[in-house]
């Protein structure tokens, strides 16, 4: 068997991997990265953040041209949807960004191994690919191998019919009735996207609420706009199985009449992914929900053996796993690493978005600590009235003493981008007064942040 040496080898190429394969490089490692997959970039690139994304902007340029534009006094005739050249751009958005991490590896001389990797013993790594298999030595190791689907017992997925995400990405058709389970991150997206492309969306929700873990009141606005753009909610609704029947899917829920659709998509969270690593042979166990324990240094309890991203707890979020991949390396090389987990930021893509950092009001009640707010709608927005997206609003918590902010939730236009400063805001630990002092550019989305910040201290101008 061919074989290799390395200072470090990363195994997964997403966010997380590819991110801490290039830091390695930076910080003069020898460095390999292996994927099973022939491009990189892992489930992000490949088949979730980004032709999400893609198709997300192109359906809502569908939905604006066949509902919004005329407000704008742009009259354009009959809008057809041509699914198979909007499938086109999705994968092309992908290819161009898969092929530029690509060119990051090349640049930083990362050497890329294309197969299956499993462990063989303490620093030794084999990868099965298509030309045979090769033996990898490196003394650091990081597993980046990230997550998939969680399934749900009853239900056997088939095909594109009871499907994943992945699938739902590449429809052939649109779907005239649609079945959403679970009204998280991946639910609302893809119903927002097969929503507005014609399809009638039904979601079902085990939950009485959606997006759980998220500022409730953040989540009840979204489900009373969601509900608006047509999307169909079952909350409580615990799906017990689901099958084929010829052209149809069945659904079965407990307490409830079966209900039918052309396809299900089941987007009930996600599930790390160590499948066939052989963590066995170096000593590594996982835990129920087959997640790898690290300690604040991202080290597993195996000498040499780390793990970022998706298969270590918390947030299953892309630039989550980036900033463990950059601390892990530095915590490798420089005996120093750094992750706020306080300032992650998390954001929901749908119209309006929906973005959150820091602590949820139900988490400071829930652990009494005393808290200002300050709420500024986006009706009360210039910029937000110029174009034509004035629901939703911004919600400031600041620390009742200290006036530390501890959490901002935004639901409306453009959150995603706003949260940033928020973000930084809380990683900086600002008061509110400080971003409620600070200017924004007129006229701006973000200043209704600003104007949230002042209404801590009731001293909001524009309302
Ligand atoms: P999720 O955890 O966000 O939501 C899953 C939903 O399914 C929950 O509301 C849960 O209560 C519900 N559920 C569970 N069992 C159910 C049942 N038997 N019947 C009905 N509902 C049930 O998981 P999701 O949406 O699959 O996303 C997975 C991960 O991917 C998340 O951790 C998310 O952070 C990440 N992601 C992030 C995105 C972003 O940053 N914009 C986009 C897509 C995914």
């Amino acid at each position: 068997m061919p074989s290799a040496q390395h200072d470090l080898l990363v195994i997964g190429g997403g966010p997380g991997g590819y991110v801490a394969a290039i830091r390695a490089a930076q910080l003069g490692l020898n460095t390999a990265c292996v994927d099973k997959e022939e491009t990189l970039g892992g489930t992000c690139v490949r088949v979730g953040c980004i032709p999400s994304k893609a198709l997300l902007e192109s359906s809502e340029k569908y939905w604006e041209a066949r509902h919004e534009l005329k407000s704008h006094g742009i009259e354009i005739g009959e809008t057809k949807l041509n699914l198979e050249a909007m499938m086109r751009r999705k994968s092309s958005v992908v290819r161009a960004l898969t092929m530029g991490v690509d060119g990051l590896f090349r640049k930083n001389k990362i050497t890329r191994y294309v197969g299956m990797a499993r462990f063989e013993g303490p620093g030794r790594v084999v990868v099965s690919g298509k030309d045979g298999e090769t033996a990898i030595e490196a003394p650091k190791i990081i597993i980046a191998t990230g997550s998939k689907t969680a399934l749900l017992p009853g239900i056997q997925l088939q095909g594109d019919r009871i499907c994943t995400s992945t699938e739902a990405l590449s429809f052939p058709e649109v779907p005239r009735e649609l079945i959403v389970i679970g009204a998280g991150y991946i639910g609302l997206e893809m119903a927002s996207i097969w929503g507005r492309l014609g399809a009638k969306v039904t979601v079902l929700e085990y939950l009485n609420r959606i997006l759980p873990g998220m500022d409730t009141e953040l989540a009840t606005e979204a489900q009373k706009l969601f509900a608006k753009q047509g999307m169909d909610f079952r909350l409580q609704m615990k799906v017990v199985g689901a099958e084929v029947k010829g052209e149809r899917c069945v659904v079965r829920c407990e307490n409830a009449e079966p209900l039918e659709a052309d396809r299900v998509l089941v987007a009930v969270g996600r599930v790390a992914n160590t499948d066939g690593l052989g963590l066995e042979s170096i000593g590594l166990e996982v835990d129920e929900k087959g997640r790898i324990q690290v300690n604040e240094r991202f080290a597993t309890r195996t000498e040499g053996v780390y793990a970022i991203g998706d298969v270590i707890g918390g947030p299953m979020l892309a630039h989550k796993a980036e900033e463990e991949g950059v601390a892990c390396v530095e915590w490798i090389v420089r005996n120093y690493g750094h992750v706020n987990y306080e300032a992650v930021p998390a954001v929901v893509y749908t119209q309006p978005e929906i973005a959150s950092v820091g602590h949820t009001e139900d988490e400071l009640k829930a652990e009494g600590i005393a808290y200002k707010k300050g709420v500024f709608p986006f009706r009360a927005n210039g910029r937000a009235r110029s174009i034509g997206v004035v629901d939703g609003f911004v919600k400031v918590l600041a620390d009742a003493e200290t006036d530390r902010v501890l959490g901002v939730h935004i639901i409306g236009p453009r959150a995603g981008d706003i949260i940033a400063e928020a973000a930084a805001a809380i990683d900086f630990s600002a008061t509110s007064e400080d971003i409620g002092r600070c200017t924004h550019a007129h006229p701006t989305l973000a200043e209704a942040l600003k104007e949230a910040a002042l209404a801590v201290d009731g001293v909001a101008i524009h309302i």
